[in-house]
């Protein structure tokens, strides 16, 4: 056979398990690794996956030699609030000052700071800025990732938020999953008449289907913020337009938000710091994947991280994701997150590829185009300067992507 592109001397090849649901227990413990690989690529897609001792036998027009180097499916970061405007650098201090991050919301900082600049922002802007963070998210591994909105609170800038994210599906050749996260923040005007703002924010799920321009909705479900029934309002009026449900749950407070996750089905439950012994367990008997998101409780200085743990065990489905945004957690790098996940979640390093593989991609409804390679998939994958796949979680801090392929066609080296 003669192939378009030729990848051999791979030293491990990673190659999660696809399957209908999201991997649990035991599937969630086993990483499926192929050592001494090789693989063809043809039109793009996964043609040919083999040993590499049968590499001479196999013709390409371009021959890449991963010199032993560890190959994996493009990465997938399911949680990001890719598109905003500004930065929030000077609450920093605040932060020092042991100020908590609910108070600095309740003082109009927080989500509140980043809605104020993104409504200032152009759409032009908003697309700029949002393309250099996808770029910085990119040279890092991600192939596909999910961006919410949620720093809009009215309808033009929802809207806004929402078109620069269909803009970058359209111009990037990555695959790109949009959320609407309305329900994110109460703004002020709205301080004691949360209803009326929820009401306005479901009046606008219509125009978003109709424009197609979200694929699923997502809500801060939390103390101050939105309670356990107006989220469960939420995403019912969100399913009953056919959109699949996210929910940002039990972060800070545990109000039962991984209990209202599986309730509604949701297709994830985001955070789950606090998450209830009950939530864990009603989750476990789901196919709603928990979302961890390691960085985000680094970076706010807590000391109590997700019971990752007892949920792998118990058997929920467990994928990671950055949770990048300009508040509380400011980083696009996933490879820090792996190695949160090793250090603070206590996951072993087959776990964390799965989660930010194909569990990853089953978070967001993508598992039949991404977080696996096999033969007619897509060519999404990453070459690393890694000898093996122990070794991302443990050098942290530094981006280790060698290539990184899209399609078979490479975004960066
Ligand atoms: O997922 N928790 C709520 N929302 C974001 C933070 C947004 C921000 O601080 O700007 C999160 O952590
Ligand atoms: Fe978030």
């Amino acid at each position: 056979m003669h192939y378009d592109k030729l990848i051999i001397n791979i030293g491990q090849l990673i190659l999660p398990q696809a399957a209908s649901t999201p991997l649990k227990g035991e599937a969630m413990k086993q990483l499926n690794v192929k050592e001494d690989a090789a693989i063809a690529i043809q039109d793009g897609k996964v043609a040919w996956i083999g040993s590499n001792t049968e590499k001479d036998s196999v013709k390409a027009d371009e021959v890449i030699d991963a010199r032993g180097r560890l190959v994996s499916p493009g990465l997938v970061d399911p949680h990001t609030h890719l598109v905003h405007g500004g930065s929030r650098e000077k609450e920093m201090s605040l932060k020092q000052q042991g100020v908590p991050y609910l108070d600095i919301l309740k003082n109009g900082g927080g989500i509140l700071a980043t809605v104020e600049a993104t409504r200032s922002a152009s759409e032009d802007e908003l697309y700029q800025k949002a393309s250099s963070h996808l770029e910085r998210m990119v040279s890092h591994g991600v192939t596909t990732l999910e961006g919410k909105s949620g720093y809009g609170l009215d309808t033009e800038t929802e809207l806004k938020q929402l078109r620069v994210m269909k803009l970058l599906k359209e111009t990037y050749p990555i695959n790109l999953v949009s959320t609407f996260l309305g329900p994110h923040a109460v703004p002020p005007f709205f301080k004691g008449n949360e209803t009326a703002f929820l009401d306005s924010m479901i009046l606008l799920l219509d125009t978003i289907k109709e424009q197609q321009l979200a694929d699923y909705t997502d809500i801060f479900c939390e103390e101050g913020v939105f309670t356990i029934e107006q989220a469960r309002r939420f995403m019912k009026e969100s399913r009953d337009r056919g959109f699949g449900v996210k929910i940002h749950a039990d972060e800070i407070v545990p109000l039962g938000g991984t209990e209202l996750a599986v309730e509604m089905e949701a297709i994830s439950a985001d955070h789950l710091v606090a998450a209830s012994n009950e939530g864990i367990q009603q989750l476990s008997e789901s196919d709603t994947v928990a979302v961890l998101l390691p960085g985000t409780t680094f970076y706010l200085g807590k000391d109590e991280y997700a019971r990752a743990r007892e949920m792998i065990e118990q058997g929920a489905a467990v994928a990671l994701a950055t949770d990048f945004n300009p508040g509380s957690n400011v980083t696009e790098n996933l490879q820090l997150i792996m190695s949160f996940a090793a250090l603070k979640l206590k996951m072993s390093p087959e776990e964390i590829w799965n989660a930010v593989t194909i569990n990853a991609a089953h978070a967001i409804g993508k598992a039949q185009e991404a977080g696996t390679l096999q033969e007619g998939d897509e060519a999404d994958l990453v070459i690393w300067e890694a000898p093996n796949y122990h070794y991302i979680p443990y050098h942290y801090g530094v981006n280790h992507t060698h290539i990184v392929m899209k399609s078979g066609q490479i975004l960066w080296e």
